[in-house]
């Protein structure tokens, strides 16, 4: 699995994308270290608060079937229905969540236009991070 074949399962995944509210469609590919891959989507939700984000979406379907390992995610987002035109940086709460089963050497290929992609460290994405071992 390559980056860019990562990049465009995520852009698959954001075509499933439930987003009457904002209308910003983000889509997610996390690969795991034997090789599975998770999508997700976000899905919005009426009240706002319920809403989750495509990453989470992805991490989550992941760790319910028993992942615990993870080598990589994919993002991508933009409006819905268009081409994405730039970056989309997962949110603080996203970070987070991978900081609690990912090293901060977890990679991170955030998806641009015309199929380019940055790629960056957890680490880089969020310095500093409280993880489980401060619970120890
Ligand atoms: N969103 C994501 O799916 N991932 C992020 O990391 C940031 C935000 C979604 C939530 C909401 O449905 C829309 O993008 C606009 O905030």
């Amino acid at each position: 699995m390559t980056p860019i074949e990562l990049v465009n399962l995520a852009k698959e995944a954001r075509s499933h994308a439930y987003v009457p509210y904002s209308g910003f469609s983000v889509g997610a590919a996390l690969l795991c270290k034997d090789g599975k891959i998770y999508q997700g989507c976000n899905i919005e939700n009426a009240a706002f608060g319920p809403t989750v984000c495509a990453e989470r979406t992805a991490f989550f379907k992941a760790v319910y079937d028993g992942e615990r390992d993870f080598e990589a995610i994919a993002v991508v987002g933009g409006r819905a229905g268009e081409e994405i035109t730039g970056l989309f940086p997962p949110c603080g709460v996203c970070r987070q969540v991978m900081r609690e089963f990912c090293d901060l050497d977890f990679k991170l290929y955030l998806g641009r236009e015309n199929g380019a992609f940055e790629t960056m460290t957890l680490g880089e994405m969020l310095p500093m991070s409280f993880s489980p071992a401060d619970l120890k």
